[in-house]
């Protein structure tokens, strides 16, 4: 069967477009009840990955006209600093959401320390309390980048109800919350993972496929069924030419002669997660003072 090549779907201008109708209503808040909503982003140590992510964070909570509080910790501190930070921040009413950056230094668990944050706070939706919110369908505060995934989904393809969707990775930051939001929208789920037999024909059921496994370009064109659309979650740093390069965990150029419309890397969902996350904290603003939530930007 000839196929046109598949829509590229625009994250970068996508994300462009969520910013601007948070920055829309943040400025109405301000105008209309005094109020501006305020994200703290919390980094312990020097990993300089995760610096580059809170910086950007920092600047587009600033461009979006929200106030943003950055706590910086060495790399030694305590489990019990970090947990008396997070419960200033908790009763700070000036602060809407708190994200702790992952990964923290190896000697601090995660579970404890997210945990602790206020879940009506918790814009990263990691939280036991919001992970089991999603999971009954009840309104939670949800994992930024699946949410972004979700938005491109919806815009792309409307309804969603009865499509077969397949993600393929299980983490609790994209696979799992992924698969439930697509259980909420009446898809039929199937969530894989580097031990499911026969991948491949798996992959070819899929009307929707979700890619978040963190290997570059395990899937190629010939596992994607013809007019598919693909989300490729997946950011790989290799080394091709010469030139170190980004690439999804999709092959890109064999899979877009194949799937109806897909996301590229760089430029699919990377973007829209930080548009996601200030989207949860005008969200948890807009709760905690008992207004209207924004629209278009929930689930
Ligand atoms: N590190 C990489 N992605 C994320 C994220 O979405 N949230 C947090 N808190 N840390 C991360």
């Amino acid at each position: 069967m000839t196929h046109s090549p598949a829509v590229r779907i625009d994250g970068k201008a996508f994300a462009a477009g969520v910013r601007g109708k948070v920055a829309a209503r943040v400025a109405r808040l301000r105008e209309e009840h005094g109020i501006t909503p305020g994200l703290a982003v919390v980094l312990v140590g020097e990993d300089p990955a995760s610096a580059v992510y809170v910086r950007n964070k920092g600047i587009q909570t600033l461009e979006a006209g929200m106030a943003s509080f950055e706590h910086r910790l060495p790399e030694t501190t305590s489990e019990a600093d970090l947990l008396a930070l997070i419960a200033r921040l908790n009763a700070d009413p000036a602060v809407h959401g708190i994200l702790v950056q992952l990964p923290l230094p190896p000697h601090l668990n995660a579970d404890p320390v997210i945990n602790a944050i206020a879940p009506a706070k918790d814009v990263d939706g990691f939280h036991i309390l919001n992970v089991g919110l999603l999971g009954t369908g009840q309104k939670a505060m949800v994992p930024c980048t699946p949410l972004g995934c979700l938005m491109m989904l919806r815009d792309h393809l409307g309804d969603l109800a009865g499509l077969n969707a397949v993600v393929v990775g299980r983490s609790n930051i994209v696979g799992k919350p992924m698969a439930q939001l697509l259980l909420g929208e009446s898809c039929t789920v199937t969530i894989a993972h580097s031990r499911t037999r026969d991948l491949a024909s798996v992959c070819r059921g899929a009307d929707i496929l979700v890619a978040a496994v963190g290997r570059p370009e395990m899937i190629p064109g010939d596992w994607i069924k013809p007019g598919a659309v693909v989300i490729d979650v997946g950011i790989n740093r290799v080394e091709r030419e010469g030139r170190m390069r980004l690439v999804g965990d999709v092959d890109f150029a064999s899979a877009s002669l194949a799937a109806g419309a897909i996301t590229p890397v760089p430029g699919g969902v990377g973007p829209m997660t930080i548009a996601c996350l200030l989207a949860n904290t005008l969200t948890a603003c807009c709760r905690a003072n008992g207004l209207p939530e924004p629209e278009g930007l929930t689930v």
